[in-house]
């Protein structure tokens, strides 16, 4: 299996399949398959390791061993046993099955675990035949029987924890968002280095931290474990070699400018502890402000930022005065693009202004909207 291309899968959240898509094209690959939540690939056994350190909006990376319809357990067992299991999984590993049934005639997600279970202990000891047990002492290999529409989905986790996990943020304050959705908001924007990036409820620095990892080229997994680093397939030289060469990426030399703001003393301590921790605290300049008392003179910047919703009780009205305020501090920097994200629907009312651009995602389980302001060019230097 292994000799020829293998499948991957790069999940994501809903909406941002095109994001991780583009990503992928960037690192080179080509030949996708776009589904909900998920893009499908080819690579090889090196590939693993690449889309894990670099895919910054990504959810993780799944090998796929398979896809099949299954309608009966029967030919959920037969079509899972036929495929090479043996050749991924060793005999100390630390397999675990887990799964999931959406509109499909097995619904039953414990019966369809343990029948993929069965299977694969099965076919593994045509290879280990003195096994009669299988210890699980060894590396984690977390397989999931995904059924939808009857369709079965065969694959092996290859980035252990979710990689929004960089390893940077140490602490976090009040409703912090996922490094993956800053990096999307960050990535769907027309910011790039050489503009001034403001954020003005930067709270743990989530979209700070991320814009600079993304101006400085630095990759987000560098510092960070994977599952299948530990795999027998996976030789340590591929991890070494890949993370090597992300180290030779890194744009020292650039001047990265943003501002990051928060009104929570606590907050901005924060959001300078994890930026210190990548190294990136002189690239972001810290201010503990309201954002109405802050005065920029600069032209061309760009706001991204994560606003708070009011979700709570009693928060609303604070804070429809806080986006009303807010278009108003933007309408005094009308060169500015703003990029907004909130779960607020009567948003642009308050705002002050309809969005060039409206895109419905997800923070955790809260349905938002990114508004998206274009503002004009800046000028060619
Ligand atoms: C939703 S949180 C931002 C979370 C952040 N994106 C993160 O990943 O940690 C909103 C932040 O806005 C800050 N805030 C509320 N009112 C403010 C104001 N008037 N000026 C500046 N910051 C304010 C809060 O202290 C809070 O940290």
């Amino acid at each position: 299996m292994l000799k020829d291309k293998i499948d991957l899968i790069a999940t994501s959240t809903f909406g941002l399949e095109a994001v991780v898509k583009r990503e992928l094209e960037a690192l080179g690959f080509e030949d996708f398959n776009v589904e909900n939540g998920k893009v499908n690939f080819k690579g090889n056994i090196e590939d693993i390791a690449l889309a894990n350190i670099w895919l910054r909006v990504a959810d993780r990376v799944l090998l796929k061993m398979g896809e099949f319809k299954a309608y009966s357990f029967e030919e959920l067992y037969n079509k899972t046993y036929a495929l090479p299991w043996e050749d991924i999984i060793p005999r100390d590993a630390n397999f675990l099955i887990e799964g999931k049934s959406v509109k499909s005639k097995l619904y039953s997600i414990s019966d369809s675990q343990r029948i993929v279970e069965k299977a694969i202990v099965n076919k593994l000891k045509t290879k280990y035949k003195d096994v009669t047990w299988f210890e699980k002492s060894g590396p984690r290999y977390r397989i999931e029987v995904s059924l939808l529409k009857d369709v079965a989905t065969l694959t092996i986790d290859t980035s252990g924890a979710g990689l929004h996990k960089r390893g940077y943020r140490t602490r976090q304050g009040e409703a912090p968002l996922k490094e993956t959705l800053a990096a999307a908001m960050v990535l769907l924007s027309y910011w790039n280095k050489d503009r001034l990036l403001w954020d003005p409820f930067c709270g743990s620095g989530t979209i700070p931290i991320e814009a600079a990892m993304i101006g400085r080229s630095i990759a987000p997994g560098l510092d960070r474990k994977f599952d299948a680093e530990e795999w027998e397939i996976m030789d340590k030289n591929i991890w070494r070699s890949a993370r090597k060469k992300a180290f030779e990426k890194i744009d020292y030399k650039s001047n990265i400018d943003i501002l990051a703001c928060d009104i929570n003393p606590r907050s901005v301590d924060i959001a300078i502890e994890n930026a210190t921790n990548l190294g990136l605290e002189d690239d972001i300049q810290f201010v503990t402000k309201d954002f109405r008392n802050m005065t920029l003179k600069n032209e061309y910047g760009v706001v991204i930022t994560n606003p708070p919703y009011g979700e709570r009780i009693g928060e609303a009205e604070e804070v429809e005065q806080l986006y009303i305020d807010l278009g108003e501090k933007m309408k005094e920097l009308d060169t500015w693009s703003n990029y907004l994200i909130t779960s607020d629907k009567g948003f642009e009312k308050l705002f002050g202004k309809k969005a060039d651009r409206k895109r419905k995602l997800y923070n955790g389980r809260i349905e938002v909207d990114y508004y998206q302001y274009y503002g004009p060019r800046p000028p060619k230097k």
